[in-house]
């Protein structure tokens, strides 16, 4: 019963209190950001406009397919019907209620805020869906996310958004608004924002390492299904694939299946390209067939490629990573008990205080 009653007091607390309209100093070197939430009874929209008050972003919102649906009334029986769907069969597209269609590419942004109200101590099943349908779009962005709850904690939707976004990197905690502090939300939020880690322009999300015969060179990738998929999968761990020569190539099986984008073009000397959805090719010279563009190794000369790929031989060990060997070189699967535990930036340097960010640990990356 007191549970009833607190989600009653729930659906009134939406606040009145002005947002702030002084918008904090944006990083210059921020990445594009989307702001994407579901509101029903209005709580999470009043955080979006205040967010949106201290940060550029764009804003999308989820709304459920089918309207004036009352997902409160009867004691809250069809919020908690549509969260037990989901619960009971979480894999399948039919567990999760239908949304409207978004025509919003998440291909353009690299931030993303998630802004969700709490149900039932789970994330609202609305999101859920849409975080269902666009997890592999999110492979490898950088996301955030806001809980408004009326006072349970938030530790479930936490869970739920792990769960539905398995290959994210998640920019700091999420930051949990209630009924007690929602009219202090701005400085939450402005506080919370300074916590979190956004992805740059151009930053190693965009960037992969090869490595050959003990050389390493960096490659920018572009932004499609196949990166991120391969973003995602370098984020666990490296890959070491065994190419061969083809004349104006190396190339061979990646050892997985990436979404393909084949569209006919001519591949230039250092094009990285997908072929036939689970071998990648590396040029040194140039090739016209249907591939999907992968990347382009960086600043190489047509010499200096055919050197650096092995042009003309056979069985070229080739290692993609998403951070630079060089200076962690001790970090391989089974580390030195000395270098074991220690920290080091993506570019391979040691850091002994490191702060909030993204580094590599015992030869993987993490979150601190
Ligand atoms: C179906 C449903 C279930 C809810 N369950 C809880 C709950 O378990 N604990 C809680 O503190 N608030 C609960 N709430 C309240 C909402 O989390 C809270 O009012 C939130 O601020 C709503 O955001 P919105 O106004 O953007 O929809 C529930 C609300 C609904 C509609």
């Amino acid at each position: 019963m007191q549970k009833i009653l607190s989600f009653l007091a729930a659906m009134l607390f939406c606040c009145c209190s002005a947002d702030n309209e002084v918008k904090a100093e944006e990083p210059a070197n921020t990445a594009k950001t989307l702001v994407v939430y579901y509101s029903y009874t209005g709580n999470c929209r009043e955080i979006v406009n205040t967010l949106t008050s201290q940060i550029e972003a764009d804003v999308l919102e989820i709304q459920p397919a089918e309207k004036g649906l009352r997902y409160e009334a009867n004691n809250y029986a069809l919020g908690t019907q549509l969260l037990n769907a989901i619960k009971a069969n979480p894999n399948d597209v039919s567990s999760y209620p239908a949304i409207d269609p978004v025509t919003t590419s998440l291909s353009d942004y690299q931030n993303i805020i998630i802004v969700t109200p709490l149900w039932w101590s789970q994330m609202a099943a609305i999101m859920q869906s849409y975080l269902f349908q666009s997890a592999s779009q999110m492979a490898g962005k950088h996301v955030g996310m806001i809980v408004s709850s009326h006072s349970s904690s938030i530790s479930g939707v936490v869970n739920d958004a792990k769960r539905l976004l398995p290959n994210v990197t998640w920019m700091g905690d999420a930051l949990w608004i209630n009924a007690s502090n929602h009219s202090n939300r701005a400085t939450l939020i402005e506080n919370w924002l300074k916590t979190l880690t956004f992805a740059e322009k151009n930053t190693t999300m965009d960037k992969i390492y090869i490595t050959i015969g003990g050389q390493t060179q960096s490659a920018t990738l572009v932004d499609n299904e196949a990166t991120r998929e391969l973003i995602a999968a370098l984020q666990d761990a490296s890959i070491t694939v065994t190419l061969n020569d083809n004349d104006f190539e190396i190339w061979g099986s990646l050892g997985k299946s990436l979404t393909t984008k084949n569209e006919q073009m001519t591949a230039l000397p250092g094009d990285i390209v997908l072929y036939n959805g689970s071998n990648i090719c590396i040029f040194y010279e140039s090739n016209s067939w249907s591939y999907t563009r992968l990347g382009h190794i960086d600043g190489l000369s047509e010499n200096e490629l055919r050197t650096f790929l092995k042009a003309g031989e056979s069985n070229i060990s080739v290692t993609l990573s998403l951070a630079k060997p060089t200076g962690i070189k001790g970090l391989s699967p089974n580390p030195s008990p000395v270098r074991e535990g220690r920290i080091y930036s993506l570019n391979g340097v040691k850091i002994e205080n490191p702060s909030k960010g993204i580094y590599i640990k015992n030869g993987k990356k993490v979150i601190l």
